[in-house]
């Protein structure tokens, strides 16, 4: 799994003058079956989320709210986004090292994920993970 793997996805977008919506939904708009969402919020100025790669599993991040970046790298490359829209979503692959970072005050990092939450899946050392990669 690489970085040319990751991409953003555009998602539906009914604009309307009451305010717009956007839906989504598993397996259509993005290429998994959803079976976990999860949202950090609160983050202090100049945290830092992630650090981790997952073996099996995929994940959808969203800006819901301000603005963060985040960093994926595959081993080989490294690649950073900055993601400040609710109707765009980041689609990181298994086996990509991510970092989130630049969060701004007020952010939501909502996150839609293709499985239960299993510490057995994440690899939480970088040294790990590279050797599992290459
Ligand atoms: P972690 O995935 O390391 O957070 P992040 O990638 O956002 O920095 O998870 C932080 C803690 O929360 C860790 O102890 C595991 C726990 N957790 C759950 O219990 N369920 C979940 O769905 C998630 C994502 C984390």
């Amino acid at each position: 799994m690489k970085i040319s793997d990751c991409e953003i996805i555009d998602l539906p977008k009914i604009e309307d003058s009451r305010g717009n919506l956007t839906f989504i939904e598993g397996n259509s708009h993005v290429p998994f079956d959803i079976r976990r969402v999860y949202y950090l919020y609160d983050v202090p100025g100049g945290a830092e989320r992630g650090g981790h790669a997952h073996k099996g599993l995929s994940q959808l991040i969203i800006a819901m709210s301000g603005s963060f970046d985040v960093v994926l790298d595959d081993g080989t490359l490294k690649r950073r986004f900055h993601l400040n829209r609710s109707y765009q979503g980041l689609y990181v692959c298994p086996m990509i090292w991510r970092e989130l970072d630049n969060f701004s005050s007020g952010s939501v990092c909502m996150v839609l994920a293709s499985n239960t939450y299993d510490e057995a899946d994440y690899y939480r050392d970088y040294n790990q993970y590279i050797e599992a990669t290459f």
